[in-house]
C-alpha cells in the first residue's frame, strides 16, 4: 500500500473519543490524608486569551457552575496563533528583553489614575499592532499534527476532511467552536471581552486585609477614526485565574557577540521567524537561517528556491531532550542547503559571520532567527525572577522554563492561578482538555488537591527526572504525554465517582497509528533513502515513537 493510501485509510478510523465508563483510579498520592485548603471560596475566575486553550477552559468552566467567568482577550477575534495576519510583529529586540517584558511591556495608567481611566490617541495602527500582537504564522503554514490528531474531542473534523490543514482552515475551525460556545467576538457575550490585554495580575486584600484573590487590570484599545484611538483601563476582582495566553509570544533571539552591531549596521537585515510571512522578499538573497526545529526548517525550505544561498546554523543536541526530538526536522532540510554550526561571531566590519568550528561565511545579507520563544507573562510581574530562594517563588526566570508549577500547570504556592499549554512535545489541542477539566474541579471542590508539601516534593522530583532547568523541562512526548493523560483521567475519574461529575476518556487507541503513517509520510521518505541499506522496518517506525504532538 503507499503511503498516500494507507493515510487516507487510516482517516477514516474512529476518532478520541469523549466518554467512556471507566474504573476510578488511586495514583501514590491520592489516598494519603493531606489536601489543600484554598484560603478563599472560588467564585469568580478569570481567563487569560481566547485561543484554542482559552476557549476550551471557557466552556469546562462555564459547565462547573462558577459565578462569574471572564475572558481577556487581547486580539480581535478568537484563535489565537491561528489568526493569520498580513500585519507582523515588532522588531524583536536584539538582545533579548528581559523575559518579564519578553512579550509586552505592561501599559497602565499614571500611579494617582482612577478606574476607568481613559486616554486618546491620534493614531491606531501602530498602537493595535503592539496591544494585539500579531500571530507568529506564515502565509503558507499548514498544520504539522495530522487532523485527528490536531482537534477538539467535542468537534471532530469532518470525515474526509484533508490531514494537512492549512492555517485558515484552523482558524475558522475554532472560530466555530468558539461560536458554538457563544464566546466569538460578533457574539455580544458579556463573559468575552475582546481588544482587552491583561497589563496586570495582583493580589488582593479584604477590609480585614486578609488575601483574597486577584486584582486583574485589563486595557481595552477602541479604534475611533481611520487614524485615531482610545484606551481604556479598568480593573475586576477575581478569585481564581487562568493563563490560557500561549508560549509563543515573546520571541527568543540568542545573545550572540557582534550580532547588535551587524543588526544596527544593516537595518532591516536581520529578523526574528514570527515575521516571516512569504518568501519572495528573500529573492536572491544569501540567507543564514538560525535554528534547528520547525520554524527554521520549514522557512527554509519555502525560502529556498527563492534565495541564491540558504545556510542553516544548528547547535549541538540538547542532551536532556531525545536525540530525534532534537533532530527531527533537519530531515526535511534540502540538500542544497549548507548546515553550519552554532554563531560565534558576527563581524559587522567585514560583513563575515563566524561559527563555533572557525568556518566564516561572506555575503550573508539576510538572517532569519527561528530561534524559538520564551515563556513571558508581563502581567505577572511578582512572580518574575530569577531566584528560587525568593519570595513569592518565581514562575518566569530566564524565560527558557517556568518553576514553581505542579504538573506544568498549577502554581504550587498560590494554586488559584493555572497556566494552559505550557508543555510541548504534546498535541495542544486535545490536552488542554485535561488540563481544563483538571483547574474547573479543583477549584469548584470537585477534586483534591493534595496539600502544598506534596506538591512540592513531587515537583522537585520532576525537574530532577527531567534533568534541571531549562527548556527541555516542559517537554512530554509520546510516552510522558499518554502517561500524563493516564494520570488526569484516573484522578479526575476518581474524582467524578466521589464528587460528581462526567467520566472521561483517554487518549484514542489510533493515535499510535496515525502519529506512524503521518510522520513516515512526513519524514520517513528521507530517512528511508539515507538508511535503506541499514534499518528494518520495524526500526524506521520506531524511530518516530516518541512523536504524538506538533512538535514533529
Ligand atoms: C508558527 C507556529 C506554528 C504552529 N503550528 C502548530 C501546528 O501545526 N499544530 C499544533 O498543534 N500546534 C501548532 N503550534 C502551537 C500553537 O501554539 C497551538 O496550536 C495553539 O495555538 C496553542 O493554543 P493556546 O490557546 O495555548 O495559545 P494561543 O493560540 O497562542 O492563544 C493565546 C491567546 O492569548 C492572547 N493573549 C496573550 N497575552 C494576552 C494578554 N496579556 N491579555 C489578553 N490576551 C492575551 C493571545 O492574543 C492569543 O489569542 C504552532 C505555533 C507556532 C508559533
Ligand atoms: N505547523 C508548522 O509548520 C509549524 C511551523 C513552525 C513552528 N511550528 C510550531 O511552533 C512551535 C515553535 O517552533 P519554533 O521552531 O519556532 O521554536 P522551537 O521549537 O523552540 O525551536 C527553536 C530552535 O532554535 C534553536 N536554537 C535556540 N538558540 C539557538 C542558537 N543560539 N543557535 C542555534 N539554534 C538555536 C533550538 O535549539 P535547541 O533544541 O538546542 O534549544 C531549536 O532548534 C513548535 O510547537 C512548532 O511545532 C509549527
Amino acid at each position: 500500500m503507499t503511503s498516500r493510501n494507507f493515510l487516507v485509510v487510516l482517516s477514516l478510523v474512529p476518532l478520541l473519543s469523549t466518554f467512556a465508563h471507566q474504573q476510578p483510579f488511586h495514583s501514590e498520592w491520592l489516598d494519603q490524608p493531606d489536601e489543600y485548603e484554598f484560603k478563599w471560596p472560588i467564585h469568580k475566575v478569570a481567563i487569560i486569551g481566547a485561543g484554542v486553550n482559552g476557549l476550551i477552559a471557557y466552556r469546562e468552566f462555564t459547565g462547573a457552575g462558577f459565578e462569574q467567568l471572564r475572558v481577556f482577550e487581547r486580539d480581535d477575534v478568537p484563535g489565537g496563533n491561528w489568526h493569520y495576519t498580513e500585519q507582523t510583529p515588532l522588531d524583536a529586540p536584539i538582545p533579548n528583553a528581559d523575559a518579564s517584558v519578553g512579550d509586552f511591556v505592561p501599559s497602565l495608567p499614571p500611579a494617582e489614575a482612577s478606574f476607568p481611566y481613559q486616554e486618546n490617541y491620534s493614531e491606531w495602527e501602530p498602537r493595535w499592532r503592539e496591544h494585539r500582537g500579531p500571530k507568529p504564522v506564515w502565509e503558507s503554514l499548514e498544520s504539522n499534527a495530522p487532523a485527528p490528531i490536531q482537534q477538539i474531542t467535542e468537534i471532530p473534523w469532518p470525515t474526509g476532511t484533508p490531514w494537512h490543514l492549512p492555517h485558515r482552515t484552523l482558524a475558522r475551525y475554532l472560530r466555530a467552536f468558539a461560536s458554538f460556545h457563544g464566546a466569538n467576538s460578533n457574539d455580544a457575550n458579556p463573559d468575552i471581552a475582546y481588544n482587552t490585554r491583561v497589563e496586570l495580575v495582583e493580589k488582593r486584600y479584604d477590609e480585614a486585609g486578609q488575601e483574597h484573590g486577584w486584582t486583574v487590570t485589563v486595557k481595552r484599545l477602541e479604534r475611533t477614526g481611520p487614524y485615531s484611538s482610545t484606551a481604556i483601563w479598568w480593573t475586576e476582582d477575581f478569585d481564581a485565574v487562568v493563563v490560557a495566553t500561549g508560549r509563543y509570544n515573546a520571541p527568543n533571539i540568542p545573545q550572540i557577540s557582534g550580532l547588535k552591531e551587524w543588526a544596527e549596521k544593516f537595518p532591516g537585515s536581520v529578523i526574528h521567524s514570527r515575521q516571516y510571512r512569504r518568501p519572495e522578499p528573500f529573492a536572491n538573497e544569501t540567507v543564514l537561517v538560525v535554528g534547528g526545529a520547525t520554524s527554521a526548517v520549514e522557512i527554509t525550505r519555502e525560502i529556498n528556491s527563492k534565495a541564491l544561498k540558504v545556510y542553516q546554523s544548528v547547535r549541538a543536541p540538547n542532551p536532556y531532550l531525545p536525540y530525534e526530538a532534537a533532530r527531527l526536522q533537519l530531515k526535511r532540510l534540502p540538500a542544497n542547503v549548507s548546515v553550519v554550526p552554532e554563531i560565534r561571531h558576527f563581524h559587522s566590519s567585514n560583513s563575515s559571520i563566524e561559527f563555533a568550528n572557525g568556518t566564516v561565511i561572506l555575503g550573508v545579507t539576510r538572517v532569519i532567527f527561528g530561534t524559538g520563544f520564551r515563556y513571558s507573562f508581563p502581567f505577572l510581574p511578582q512572580f518574575n525572577n530569577l531566584s528560587d530562594s525568593s519570595s513569592p517563588h518565581p514562575i518566569v526566570t530566564n524565560g527558557t522554563h517556568l518553576r514553581s508549577l505542579h504538573e506544568d500547570f498549577l502554581y504550587i504556592e498560590e494554586p488559584t492561578i493555572g497556566l494552559l499549554n505550557m508543555n510541548w512535545g504534546m498535541q495542544s489541542f486535545t490536552y488542554a482538555e485535561y488540563l481544563s477539566l483538571a483547574l474547573a474541579k479543583v477549584w469548584s471542590r470537585k477534586a483534591v488537591l493534595p496539600g502544598q508539601a506534596t506538591l512540592w516534593r513531587k515537583y522537585e522530583q520532576r525537574v530532577a527526572e527531567r534533568g534541571g532547568y531549562g527548556r527541555h523541562l516542559h517537554f512530554l512526548g509520546a510516552d510522558r504525554t499518554s502517561a500524563m493523560i493516564r494520570f488526569f483521567v484516573g484522578w479526575l475519574n476518581d474524582a467524578a465517582v466521589k464528587f460528581g461529575g462526567r467520566q472521561i476518556d483517554g487518549q484514542s487507541k489510533d493515535l499510535p497509528e496515525i502519529s506512524a503513517a503521518w510522520s513516515r509520510a512526513r519524514y520517513a521518505e528521507i530517512v528511508v533513502q539515507a538508511n535503506a541499506s541499514t534499518l528494518g522496518n520495524d526500526e524506521r517506525v520506531a524511530s518516530f515513537d516518541w512523536i504524538h504532538g506538533e512538535d514533529w
